[in-house]
């Protein structure tokens, strides 16, 4: 019985049908890489399964340890276990980096936020990663790997059985990659069940038990990693045979062309006007 199962999601928007009928499973303990080209699919997939599209915008079922969920948000995902590390950063800048691990969770006593509980956990859990961060400074004075990491601890702290790490290397450094495997190699032992979107295939080989390609919304292939290989992973992912004269690109951002800081998105009657818009034309 895996640990997870998506069957045949369908999940449309406007003219666009992003996912058309994807199944994928997973199993207790075992590293799956999803990969696919831009826009293949990927990241919407992991938003079906950890709630950001809630039941009702989306066909298909999932189940966790064989039961049917109905997840209404995010909460309800992580309830069943599951915690994912958004392509986006998603941390709270203004926020120090102990309550953006406990937002929404934050240790109370008595109805009232438990503070020293609160960044004691979180200096703990950040020791058991390795990871030396304060938990006491804003998120926002960090760089942007180490931010990276922080969303690693902060879904750890969740205890969850299912991780999802969507792109989670795009903006770490060498030796903080070595951090985030060795901390997903622990994650193994202990069971842990993890889906792994990367550009980097590399990355994909490295630790995979197996690798699923999806292509235009859909599952090309899934193989044990130890009967594949790269070319065949690219080819499935363009859809065509890719010959050595073709170099493997990876993903990589251009120059900025928008970007939209403190805007609070939760809060309909705009109680926080400090947010604001920078737009540079290419
Ligand atoms: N919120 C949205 N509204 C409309 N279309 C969307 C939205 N999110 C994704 N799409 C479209 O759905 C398709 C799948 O996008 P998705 O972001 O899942 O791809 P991806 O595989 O994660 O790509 P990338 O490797 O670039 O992150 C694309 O055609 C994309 O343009
Ligand atoms: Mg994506």
């Amino acid at each position: 019985m895996p640990l997870l199962e998506m069957r045949n999601i369908v999940k449309e928007f406007p003219g666009v049908r992003a996912l058309d009928g994807v199944s994928l499973t997973l199993d207790t303990g075992e590293f799956h890489s999803l990969v696919g080209e831009n826009g293949a699919g990927k990241s919407t997939l992991m938003k079906v399964l950890s709630g950001v599209y809630p039941e009702g915008t989306f066909t298909g079922e999932i189940l966790v340890d064989d039961a049917s969920r109905h997840f209404r948000g995010i909460r309800d995902s992580e309830k069943a276990g599951i915690a994912i590390i958004f392509q986006e950063l998603s941390l709270v800048k203004e926020l120090t980096v102990g309550e953006n691990i406990f937002l929404g969770r934050e240790p109370s006593r008595f109805g009232v936020v438990n503070w020293s509980e609160l960044y004691h956990r979180a200096a703990k859990l950040l020791q058991n990663l390795n990871l030396p961060i304060d938990p006491r400074v804003k998120a926002g004075s960090l760089g942007i790997g180490q931010q990276q990491l922080v969303e690693i601890a902060k879904a750890l702290s969740q205890d969850a059985k299912i991780l999802v790490l969507d792109e989670p290397t795009a903006a770490l450094t060498e030796s903080e990659v070595e951090t985030l495997f060795g901390i997903l190699e622990n994650l193994r032992k202990r069971g842990v069940g993890m889906i792994y979107i990367s550009h980097k295939l590399d990355e994909v080989f490295r630790m995979s038990d197996r690798v699923t390609v999806l292509r235009d919304g859909k599952t090309v292939a899934t193989h044990a990693a130890s009967a594949t290989n790269k070319n065949d992973i690219i080819a499935a992912m363009v859809g065509r045979e890719v010959g050595d004269i073709f170099p493997v690109t990876t993903h990589t951002h251009g120059a900025m062309a928008l970007s939209v800081t403190g805007l609070t998105a939760y809060s309909a009657d705009i109680a926080d006007k400090s947010w604001s818009i920078a737009y540079r034309s290419p």
